[in-house]
């Protein structure tokens, strides 16, 4: 069996900024840990996902593809490269385009889970400024960009206490980001991540980590703002596994597995929670979390129990091997 660890081609000719160059080199390195991890069992190699992909995908003789791919431009990001490998009918890891598009979309994400009856925060969404006269707003309020990540868009003045503000934040928002633009309740509490590795009734929660964010400075709002996760990293903690109890995290894995079934996630996942008077509400859902051993999240969870950071990169292989009904793990 060949494998191919996909990632985006390096947005370096697009995008030249600070960030993009970050995003482009976190990648290579996700890559360069799977590689060396499936290399033991397999052949694998690393691919840069194109215009030429299905050339390239043939040309290498590719049986599999393990996708990393966000997606570079355009609406629905993650969900072209999985749309480009079903076309060509080549297996892959993670979730489908259905899957990503459904939760890269906060709103889409947001009303599905509201529809299910699991808590996530109240919000509005609009495509204008003016729309938001025919609102009632309890202050305060963040405003987020409906199909961001990595906090692009959230910032520490997201956080807005008055209508005035309000409308000039969500007027920059619909000025940089897709609409419409999402204005939603803040859950004022601790923050957690579950991560989610397998399917149906093979489906397992990791550690759960908290996000500790008490040491910053004291200027600055409790929330994962970008500000925080460009600059503020050393005054981060992770408590991994969080102190939490038992009948609190076994909510967090009802929760977390209906909202996976609900949108349709296959693989692996991570949810982004906050509890607030012992309620945990589901900030959103990444279909596609970071696997840079050491530094994302789904690593540290792993690596916080037996499974490991190897043991986390074969076992989302397997579970889409598994799902393709592939024996051969040669
Ligand atoms: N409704 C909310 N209440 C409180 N904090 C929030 C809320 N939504 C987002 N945040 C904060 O902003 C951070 C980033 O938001 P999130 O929706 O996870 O976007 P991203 O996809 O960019 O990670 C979260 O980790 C959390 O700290
Ligand atoms: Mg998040």
């Amino acid at each position: 069996m060949k494998i191919a660890v996909l990632i985006d081609k390096p947005r370096a000719a697009f995008l030249p900024n600070e960030e993009g160059f970050r995003e482009d080199e976190q990648k290579r390195k996700t890559a360069l840990g799977l590689q060396e991890v499936i290399s033991k069992y397999h052949e694998c190699v690393i691919l840069e996902a194109d215009i030429n992909l299905p050339l390239e995908l043939s040309a290498e003789k590719i049986d599999f593809v393990f996708n990393l791919c966000n997606g570079i431009k355009g609406a629905d990001k993650l969900s072209q490269v999985p749309a480009f490998l079903e076309f060509m009918g080549v297996p892959y890891t993670g979730s489908s385009v259905l899957g990503h598009a459904l939760a890269s979309n906060k709103v889409y994400a947001g009303k599905i889970m509201k529809g299910i009856g699991i808590n996530t925060p109240d919000f509005i969404y609009v495509h204008n400024v003016n729309e938001l006269d025919w609102h009632d707003i309890t202050f305060p309020v963040l405003v987020k960009p409906c199909d961001e990540g990595s906090s692009r868009g959230i910032y520490q003045d997201s956080l807005v206490y008055n209508m005035k503000s309000l409308k000039a934040k969500v007027a920059e928002n619909l000025r940089l980001y897709n609409p419409p633009v999402m204005i939603t309740e803040f859950i004022d509490g601790k923050e957690f991540h579950a991560g989610l590795i397998g399917n149906g009734d093979d489906l397992y929660l990791l550690p759960i980590e908290e996000i500790c964010l008490d040491n910053l400075p004291d200027s600055m709002a409790r929330f994962y703002s970008f500000e925080v996760k460009a600059y503020h990293k050393d005054k981060t903690t992770y408590i991994c596994p969080a102190i939490i109890d038992e009948g609190l995290s076994a909510m967090i894995y009802d929760i977390a597995k209906c909202v996976f079934e609900a949108l349709s996630l296959r693989d692996y996942a991570r949810l982004d929670i906050r509890i607030k008077n012992g309620i945990p509400y589901v900030l959103e859902i990444n279909s596609l979390p970071g696997l840079l051993n050491g530094y994302s999240a789904f690593t540290r969870m792993a690596n916080a129990c037996k499974l490991g950071y190897e043991g986390l990169v074969m076992k989302i292989l397997e579970s889409a091997f598994k799902r393709y009904e592939i024996t051969t793990f040669t």
